[in-house]
């Protein structure tokens, strides 16, 4: 069953009920001001970091479901409804919610008055702006009381969920005009508030929760709102909210527009203040002043389009495909800039408290993000890089505030060094700007330790050399790219987290095949760079240990049929057929398949058979099979999900595109193309009952076959996943890969394509590339013509800037 329908004209998702089966949202903004809406216009905005600049007050797992947002309550008589259906769910006569690029409008219909609410961060604003228009589609004239709602946040959103012996004493606000500023811990410490205006004259207001709502009542019946008469408090303590109240008259025909503004301004600390205990309100009067009008915020509206128009030309193919071309095009590189600026923090699955940006996340995710805005990019390698340590390891996230290192998580994952030359070869190969690698950045934030970027990759690959076990592979540490593969944990202790405990890796022989491959692939990278940089000595010696590398996951890291997974603390296999549950792992198989280690002998070819046996099902490819079914402290968090879930067993979607890869090493373009089809949410549309979450983005995981629910779909938004299959479809499926020296084509298809068409901008000039398949097959091209001239080999020049090049490709 479905719940909406693309719009792919619009770059929209349309959800015309809103009863989906879990709230579908949407991100506003891009760069300091965030917000996140369901489909219902639940969620919450911030500034920068979701956990200590929250604006607007969540409440995760709530009853009811996604309560809380930004809410707008029309009284018309007795009836008291919402454009969004939520909070009062009055029936409405129409419902519509369209989730486009970094905007959401929501329509909603009742008794002849229509709500049209448009929600959106204009481009570099620190505001959310909300364009409501009412039109009175009856023939009577229609008086109506409308209410606007947003509770606060204390600012810090973990310790607004705890302290409130503290909470419920600091609430501060101010009232001026239509504007309501909240300004809790402004007189101390903070050099910031927040506002919500609108830019008509109200007839009341409110700022006291409890004096609105009435203690005991829902968001579905606060008490101003059901008697229509606003209170105007002013809340000292308790729960600072904003509501205005505005008394709207429609004739018949007749539309109305109002403008709010949810906003954040920062001060400095000689202009903090009007006068004695009064807010320095100016920066907040511009931001409101930019959107006063209709028109005005018709211009912002109309230059965020334009803005997505410019990045997404960036790659646009056109397959004959409807769904692929709606993921390409849209969806799949909309979610990688989400993601690239979210890393993990806050959707509906992460609280926004708990993680901040991811070392090997932030890495990945520039892969999908990359060729939108690289000088983005580029900020971001540099920000990564600087909370290494000199011996190469990383502290496992960063806060996106301070930019610094963060100490609760702390370090220890051996696979995050690797990452860094995953993340700034990608970036080099789509800019070729080399001399990012001479940028100087330091060690750990600290001052004087600053060595040239390309110190950090090679402190990055020495850190695997200088941490192999006894068969010569890779030292697993705390975990690699599975944080739930924890074998130096021994956990018996249900308070400590599996993420945090002691990492007792001491004297373990805990080895990973996973980084194993890793350094096989992306050392490659790292050689390829170093020779493209004539560093021939360095790319020698590293060379050397890729080699060994090889010969070590052939020797001691093949189970006969597939690649095995580790070897645990005291040197056991981990991922064998010898084990009783767990006997293959996805994670070798897709590096050491896209290392192509083995390929001579057919291991890749086994491994990859192997994987299609035991771990495929209808839903996509599971992570491990069997799945534990008991707890095994040697192994960790892995084995305490239910079978089917998470890392145990769960398709985990994120790895499935290593597979995908590892299958066009082959050339097995079926395949590859059957697994990119699974788990993309366009394919899975029709089946949003079961999946549950949003069918136009990816989602973390999916429950596999062991699962009590096969299919049903979770942690949607927030995944590698959306760079992986964008990295997956864009370069090795339709195989157009950027390379140090030019743009290769290199494709891997199902052999009855005919072809296809992709237009891709590249070191500033425009690629139309036509692919023809007149042979049927998957791999291989035969020849290149560009513009008019037949080239050597199937890697396309660099063209002068500007230049549109026609490129026609025969396999
Ligand atoms: C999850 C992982 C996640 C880890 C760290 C675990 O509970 O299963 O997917 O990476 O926590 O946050
Ligand atoms: C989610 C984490 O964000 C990611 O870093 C990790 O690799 C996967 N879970 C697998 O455990």
């Amino acid at each position: 069953m479905k719940y909406g329908y693309f719009d792919d004209e619009n770059r929209e998702y349309v959800i015309t009920n809103p009863k989906t089966p879990w709230p579908w949202i949407n991100y506003l903004g891009n760069k300091d001001f965030f917000s996140l809406i369901s489909n219902t216009a639940g969620g919450y905005s911030f500034y920068k970091d979701a956990k200590f600049r929250r604006l607007t007050r969540y409440r995760y797992n709530g009853v009811p479901m996604d309560a809380g947002g930004r809410y707008f309550y029309i009284k018309d008589g007795d009836t008291v409804w919402n454009p969004g259906w939520k909070p009062t769910k009055t029936p409405l006569d129409r419902y519509e919610c369209r989730h486009g690029m970094n905007y959401t409008r929501i329509i909603g219909e009742k008794d002849g008055v229509e709500a049209n609410l448009l929600f959106f961060v204009p481009l570099d604003t620190h505001a959310e702006v909300t364009r409501l228009t009412l039109t009175n589609k009856s023939d009577k004239p229609k008086h109506l009381k409308l209410f606007s709602f947003i509770e606060w946040c204390l600012w810090n959103a973990a310790t607004d969920m705890e302290n409130f012996q503290r909470n419920f004493s600091t609430g501060e606000v101010e009232i001026e005009g239509s504007a309501i500023y909240h300004k809790t811990e402004y007189k101390e410490r903070r050099n910031h508030y927040a506002f919500f205006n609108v830019n008509v004259p109200v007839q009341g207001f409110d700022t006291d929760r409890e004096t609105f709502m009435g203690l005991y009542n829902g968001f579905d019946e606060p008490d101003a709102v059901m008697e229509g008469k606003p209170r105007n408090s002013v809340a000292h303590g308790w729960s600072p909210i904003a509501s205005h109240y505005i008394e709207v008259d429609l004739q018949p025909g007749e539309s109305k527009d109002f403008i709010f503004t949810l906003g954040y301004v920062e001060n400095p600390d000689n202009k903090k203040w009007e006068s004695k205990g009064v807010i320095n309100k100016q920066p907040a009067r511009e931001i409101m002043e930019r959107f006063d009008t209709p028109e005005k915020v018709d211009k912002a509206f109309a230059d965020l389009r334009k803005y997505w128009d410019d990045l997404l030309a960036k790659y646009t193919v056109k397959s004959g495909d409807d769904k692929l071309d709606r993921m390409v095009n849209i969806w799949n590189q909309y979610q990688c800039m989400i993601t690239f600026c979210f890393s993990r923090s806050a959707s509906f699955f992460e609280s926004g408290i708990g993680r901040g940006m991811g070392f090997r996340d932030s890495n990945q995710d520039l892969v999908g993000f990359v060729h939108q805005i690289p000088e983005r990019a580029r900020e971001r390698i540099i920000d990564i890089a600087s909370t290494q340590f000199p011996d190469g390891g990383c502290y496992h996230q960063y806060q996106p505030l301070t930019k610094r290192g963060n100490n609760d998580i702390g370090g220890g994952f051996n696979d995050d060094p690797m990452w860094l030359i995953f993340g700034t070869a990608a970036y080099i190969k789509e800019t070729g700007d080399f001399s990012i690698l001479d940028e100087m950045v330091p060690f750990d934030n600290q001052p004087g330790s600053e060595v040239p970027l390309m110190e950090h990759l090679k402190v990055s690959v020495d850190h695997v050399i200088n941490n192999l076990g006894p068969h010569g592979l890779p030292l697993i540490g705390r975990a690699d790219w599975n944080d739930c593969l924890n074998l130096n944990c021994f956990s018996h202790d249900p308070n400590e987290s599996f993420q945090t405990t002691e990492n007792k890796s001491e004297g373990s022989k805990a080895e990973s095949l996973m980084i194993a491959g890793q350094f096989v692939a992306t050392g490659r990278d790292y050689v390829d760079l170093c020779r493209t940089l004539g560093k021939n000595e360095e790319a020698d010696r590293v060379q050397k240990y890729i080699d060994e590398m090889t010969e070590a996951v052939k020797k001691y890291g093949w189970d006969g049929d597939w690649y095995l997974r580790a070897y645990d603390y005291y040197g056991r296999k981990v991922g064998s057929n010898d084990n009783k549950e767990g006997k293959i792992f996805i994670e070798s198989q897709g590096w050491c398949t896209m290392a192509g280690i083995g390929l001579e002998d057919g291991l890749v070819e086994k491994s990859l058979d192997s994987v299609k046996k035991y771990l495929d099902c209808e839903h996509g490819l599971v992570l491990n099979n069997p799945a534990f079914t008991e707890y095994i402290p040697d192994y960790g968090e892995i084995s305490t999900y239910p079978a089917g879930y998470k890392e145990n067993a769960g398709i985990f979607s994120h790895n499935n595109p290593w597979v995908i890869i590892g299958e066009t090493v082959l050339g097995r373009g079926e395949r590859a193309w059957e697994y990119y089809q699974k788990i993309c949410p366009a394919y899975v549309e029709e089946k949003s009952d079961l999946h549950k979450v949003e069918p136009y983005v990816y989602c973390q995981m999916t429950a596999g076959k062991d699962a009590a629910r096969p299919g049903e779909a979770k942690n949607s938004w927030l995944t590698g996943t959306a760079a992986w299959n964008w990295y997956a479809i864009t370069q090795f499926i339709l195989g157009i890969r950027p390379a140090y020296n030019g743009l290769e084509i290199d494709p891997c298809i199902p052999k009855d394509w005919d072809g296809y068409h992709v237009s891709r901008k590249f070191r500033g000039a425009t690629y139309d590339i036509s692919v023809r398949n007149p042979h049927h097959v998957s791999k291989g091209v035969k020849s290149i013509i560009l513009n008019g001239n037949p080239i050597e080999g199937n890697v396309l020049p660099i063209m002068p800037e500007g230049s549109i090049n026609k490129v026609e490709v025969t396999l």
